[in-house]
């Protein structure tokens, strides 16, 4: 059979509760049996704006919850059976909501995973059936994948906010990731999703968890995503690498330094002196964790005091950083930056979220986001004979029921 053709108008859907809750009525009898029982929900994606894999090291993130997300239309149902379907494709799966079983190694596991965390919790899963819609680009370092997993959880729960403290489903979502998907991941995604705020980035202490929303861009700067248009390479694995290095590189600072137990606890001056006897690649690693922990702490200072220039020199350096220290840039990545440096008006850019591919993050004069959309589609196509997507994202709020 022959792939559906893809609905070009579906991505609008997410914005759309109303013509979503009618396309779940003529997908599900279900849903048309019962339309006074039809929720739609929402979860955000989000961009980060510093403090990259740190999150796992029990550092600080400054990530941003988007306007771009994934929303699912449904009405709950007592069969324990949670069957979704696409609306770009009309693609539709389906999962035991409880006991889901094994992974179908398609998008269907990121909300099978969730079922299963909520039901290894003890929390009730709701069987449904849905629809959904998305607007956040895919493989894009904007996090679809925290995005699905916690519009799924509330889509488990029958359509309302799971009824869990914000902070432990953060941790439920997780542990779906690392314990069904199998990505190790930190728990940066799964809280800006959850806990976004409109017009504010979230600070939060991946340790302490401690968290304060930060209001950041003023009228006059807006934030732009540029998407590489490059898939992310090798993510799973080399994210899962790059976290091992690290852990190898705390147990060896540890047997020097007792008293460390994640690269939190390192100093410059602690990784100094013990260097010379760490692998080079995981002293690479933790170099960038430990400096990248300071950059976070140190751009909330220059946000607050108004200091863009010293915003703007921290973006790069933290970019320069993964890609010199932490490799996780890309060549697509890198002329991304580029370009955006060699634009007037652009404070500071770098890439957002895992790396291997995906976007960069500008902050930008407001009125020079034409000047820097132009540069990125005149330019960046000629260095890499890829084609970018260029777009400007506003600071919304978390997973929500919007109808
Ligand atoms: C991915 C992970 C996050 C975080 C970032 C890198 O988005 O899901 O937990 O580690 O990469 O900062």
């Amino acid at each position: 059979m022959p792939d559906p053709q893809p609905d070009p108008n579906a991505a609008a859907l997410a914005r759309d509760p109303d013509s979503l809750a009618a396309r779940l009525r003529e997908t599900h009898p279900e849903a048309a049996a019962r339309p006074g029982d039809i929720r739609v929900v929402h979860a955000p994606g989000r961009v980060n704006l510093i403090g990259e894999h740190t999150d796992y090291n029990e550092g600080f993130v400054l990530p941003v919850a988007i306007e771009r997300g994934i929303a699912i239309a449904l009405v709950p149902t007592d069969d324990g059976i949670a069957r979704l379907t696409l609306a770009e494709t009309g693609e539709t799966r389906e999962f035991a909501g409880a006991a889901p079983g094994p992974r179908q190694n398609a998008w269907i596991d990121y909300v099978a995973g969730m079922g299963w965390a909520l039901s290894e919790a003890g929390l009730p899963v709701t069987g449904f059936r849905g629809i959904l819609a998305s607007d956040l680009p895919q493989g894009a370092g904007l996090s679809s994948s925290a995005a699905l997993e916690v519009v799924s959880a509330w889509a488990l729960s029958g359509g309302e906010r799971p009824a869990v403290d914000p902070m432990r489903l953060v941790h439920l979502v997780k542990r779906s990731e690392n314990g069904y998907i199998g990505l190790n991941n930190g728990i940066m995604d799964q809280f800006a999703s959850i806990f976004g705020e409109p017009g504010r980035a979230l600070l939060l202490d991946c340790r302490s968890l401690e968290h304060r929303a930060i209001r950041l861009v003023g009228d006059d700067l807006a934030l732009v995503a540029c998407h590489s248009g490059s898939p992310r390479r090798l993510e799973t694995s080399a994210y899962n690498e790059r976290r091992a290095q690290c852990d190898a590189a705390v147990s060896a600072i540890a047997a020097l330094e007792p008293g460390v137990t994640a690269l939190r606890d390192v100093t410059p001056a602690m990784l100094d002196a013990v260097r010379d006897r760490l692998d080079p690649v995981a002293a690479r690693r933790a170099q960038h964790v430990v400096d990248e922990d300071r950059r976070v702490l140190d751009a909330i200072a220059a946000f607050e005091a108004g200091d863009l220039a010293e915003v703007g020199r921290l973006f790069y350096a933290s970019h320069a950083s993964l890609r010199d220290l932490y490799d996780v840039s890309s060549p697509e990545l890198d002329a991304l930056v580029d370009i955006a440096r060699a634009t007037p008006g652009v404070i500071g850019a770098r890439l957002t979220g895992a790396g291997f591919g995906g976007c960069t993050i500008n902050l930008v004069r407001r009125e020079t986001v034409p000047a820097l959309r132009a540069a990125v589609l005149r330019d960046y196509p000629a260095r890499t004979g890829l084609t970018p997507r260029v777009f400007e994202v506003e600071a919304s709020a978390g997973a929500r029921r919007l109808a």
